[in-house]
């Protein structure tokens, strides 16, 4: 999965964060044209877009809900995988990768974001936009 996973992240600034899968053995890896866990069994991944690509350069909805919550719900919902999709200026721009997550959302003015952002996810507010983005994709 590892391989499949940086490769997509490469290449077509997409990268996957699989849920817990309940009955599937990681890691994933592929069988020609299927995927399947460390036991060779097939399995489906049902992804869901989440937009991490827009101005503040961090997954929306941060400033509304705990990560942790959001997760669980997207779960709850039938899904076993998460679709970032984020900026190529984000791997090729250090000062924007370097940006704080803080600092992202009070140049662009959005305080009150910012206020439901430190809320909700202290603990990802002061990283760098660049390690945020490798906590949710992990997370
Ligand atoms: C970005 O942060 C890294 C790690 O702290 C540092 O080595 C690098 O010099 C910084 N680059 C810029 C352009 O701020
Ligand atoms: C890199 O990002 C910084 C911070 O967003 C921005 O000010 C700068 O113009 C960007 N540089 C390039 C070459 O896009």
């Amino acid at each position: 999965m590892g391989r499949l996973l940086s490769s997509l992240f490469f290449l077509s600034s997409l990268s996957l964060a699989l849920l817990p899968l309940p009955a599937a053995a990681l890691p994933l890896s592929t069988d020609s044209r299927w995927i399947v866990d460390e036991t060779g069994r097939r399995v489906k991944l049902a992804c869901v877009n989440w937009a991490s690509h827009l101005e503040t350069v961090v997954a929306e909805g941060l400033s509304k809900q705990p990560l942790d919550l959001i997760s669980k719900q997207i779960g709850a919902m039938g899904f076993n995988c998460v679709r970032f999709t984020w900026p190529l200026f984000l791997a090729t721009n250090e000062s924007l990768a370097n940006l704080t997550v803080r600092k992202s959302f009070t140049r662009l003015g959005l305080t009150e974001s910012l206020a439901g952002f430190q809320a909700n996810n202290p603990s990802l507010i002061d990283l760098s936009l660049i390690d945020a983005c490798q906590v949710l994709s992990l997370s």
